[in-house]
């Protein structure tokens, strides 16, 4: 079928879906594709790699960049700290950083903008961190 999307062990992602009857959810680590091959989480393809714009990126607020799937915030003046943008409770991407808080809305979740831990559910667990270093005005997400 055009534009349907084939992996090596030449079923169709319409296939696939239909077949397994259920979608896992995708978290930030890597994930088991369809074929069963290990696919990349999305920052560790982006490590090395600037991720962000400091100017993107308020003292006392954050932001999310969707691409590298991670959430940069900035709790004081130049610190800088990276989290995995996927929520922990049933992996959507956490939308916004308010009031000191990452906010998932899927439901409600919403994480410490400083350590990543939940602070209200219905996630129990923390968001995956990350380190990042910046240069000018480049975040980039460092090697591991
Ligand atoms: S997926 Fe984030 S609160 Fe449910």
């Amino acid at each position: 079928m055009a534009g349907e999307r084939t992996c090596g062990c030449a079923m169709g992602r319409r296939s696939l879906f239909g077949a397994a009857g259920t979608v896992a959810a995708v978290g930030a680590v890597g994930a088991v594709s369809a074929c069963g091959a290990e696919r990349p989480a999305p920052q560790d393809i982006r490590r090395g790699q600037v991720v962000g714009s400091t100017d993107d990126v308020p003292e006392g607020g954050g932001a999310v960049f969707d691409q590298s799937k991670l959430v940069v915030t900035q709790p004081e003046k130049g610190e800088y700290k990276a989290f995995s943008a996927s929520c922990t409770h049933s992996g959507c991407t956490v939308q916004e950083v308010e009031e000191e808080l990452i906010h998932c809305l899927c439901h409600g979740s919403k994480f410490d903008y400083t350590t990543g831990e939940p602070v209200t559910g219905p996630a129990q667990d923390p968001l995956e961190a990350f380190t990042v270093t910046v240069r000018g005005t480049d975040i980039v997400l460092d090697e591991g």
